[in-house]
């Protein structure tokens, strides 16, 4: 394994970081915030996801329909990413608008997404671009999706299309989002597309799949135009064990986390997401432990999770870390605060330990589409009215946005 000190081209604001103020952040750090196409863009009826939103048999609470209508609205959207401070937007290219049908390829959609990386760099914020946020498009679904292999040439083929018309103005960008998370949805927990159960074959298949894709996808970007950092983002956790199961926790995280960490070893950089913690025990992976507050989303509230995440990153990949997502689906804003103040002291700390950490994009800049919770789950620090789509700046956006302005904690 690397270490940190083997990482080259640590940038300046790193090294003049001064470790006694421990809530302050370094120069340069780059804020942001983090959606994806399919969340909030609406109409995407062309990819999988639509599909299975509307199968009669699925376990979506309700369709994406217009999201939070995010294709048209971007230009407001970003302004009020600028009234708050951030320097950066993530956002995610939706493959199925781009190719419709195989070897198609539509102009006027990457002049749309041209657009709003123009969009971006007017307003002084970083685009980062993720080439494939959980949805696939209906031809390549149909076609065995991320169990045949094909798919990763297929995927890189997309990068490479889409890089050639965009890659002079990405600042980041990430190949696959969470690409541990689709086969376990997909293949084991039939809560994303295909929907299957215990299928371990497709997961075993999809896995390997993504893992090729990623690096092929990383090979495409880097030969086209453009040099922008590329790296992978993957589901991280804080890791637990029920006490006499401790070496129960490698077994899980190697299968989970480690498999792609070490994909990625050489990449520009690595995208930490992590939100709780993960424990395990005796039957496998267990809930959450007595006396620890659990979020709607069926998980514990535990912020020191990006944390965790991070030194595993960098432990296993020796590469520069943006925490690329981070955040909490709750309607208690207050609630919210505190966890974002928990989880950036987290953060400060694998800075101050002197670890290679750039930036932090928080999920989400707004309420949107949560895949199989429907719109029930509120990431966002701005919220989204789902009739009239008028947005509604809360007060954990304010809060953060002092974070971003002092670059500190010290409020
Ligand atoms: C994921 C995704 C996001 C989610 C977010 C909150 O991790 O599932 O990258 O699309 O919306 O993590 O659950």
């Amino acid at each position: 394994m690397l270490s940190v000190t083997d990482v080259a081209g640590r940038p300046a604001c790193i090294e003049s970081y001064d470790p006694a103020m421990a809530t302050a952040f370094p120069d340069g750090f780059l804020w942001g915030t983090a959606t994806a196409a399919h969340q909030t863009e609406g109409s995407n009826w062309n990819n999988d996801w639509w599909v299975w939103e509307h199968a009669s048999d699925t376990l979506v609470e309700e369709p994406s329909g217009d999201a939070t209508d995010h294709y048209w609205r971007y230009p407001s959207d970003l302004d009020l990413l600028v009234e708050l401070g951030f320097g950066a937007y993530r956002f995610s290219l939706e493959w199925s608008r781009i190719e419709p049908e195989e070897g198609e390829w539509s102009s006027a959609q990457l002049d749309h997404y041209a657009r709003m990386i123009d969009a971006c760099h007017d307003r002084g914020l970083q685009p980062v671009v993720t080439f494939h946020h959980f949805t696939t498009p209906r031809w390549a679904a149909a076609d065995g999706g991320w169990a045949n292999p094909v798919t990763a040439e297929r995927f890189a083929r997309f990068c490479a299309h889409a890089g050639a018309r965009l890659g002079e103005r990405i600042a980041m960008a990430c190949t696959i989002n969470e690409p541990n998370i689709v086969p376990l949805m997909g293949y084991l927990m039939g809560m994303f597309p295909p929907g299957r159960n215990d299928d371990l074959d497709g997961y075993v298949k999809a896995t390997a799949t993504l893992v090729d894709a990623h690096r092929r996808a990383y090979g495409a970007l880097k030969a086209g135009p453009g040099d922008f950092p590329v790296g992978m983002t993957l589901s991280m956790s804080d890791w637990g064990a029920d006490p006499g199961h401790e070496d129960k926790v490698q077994e899980y995280r190697s299968r989970h986390e480690d498999l792609y960490l070490e994909a990625a070893r050489g990449d520009d950089f690595f995208g930490v997401q992590a939100y709780s913690r993960t424990r395990v025990g005796e039957s496998g992976v267990v809930g959450p432990e007595p006396g620890v507050p659990v979020l709607p989303m069926g998980y514990e509230y535990w912020p020191s999770a990006a944390e965790a995440a991070i030194r595993h990153a960098i432990e296993v990949t020796g590469a520069p870390v943006y925490v690329t997502e981070n955040g909490i689906g709750t309607d208690d804003d207050e609630q919210r605060v505190r966890y974002l103040r928990e989880s950036l002291t987290g953060v400060g700390r694998t800075i101050a330990d002197g670890l290679d950490v750039r930036g932090y994009f928080h999920w989400s800049l707004m309420d949107n589409f949560e895949w199989a919770f429907g719109y029930r789950m509120r990431f966002g620090i701005v919220g989204v009215d789902r009739t009239t789509q008028q947005r509604t700046v809360k007060p954990s956006a304010r809060w953060l946005s002092q974070v971003i302005a002092s670059n500190t904690l010290d409020d």
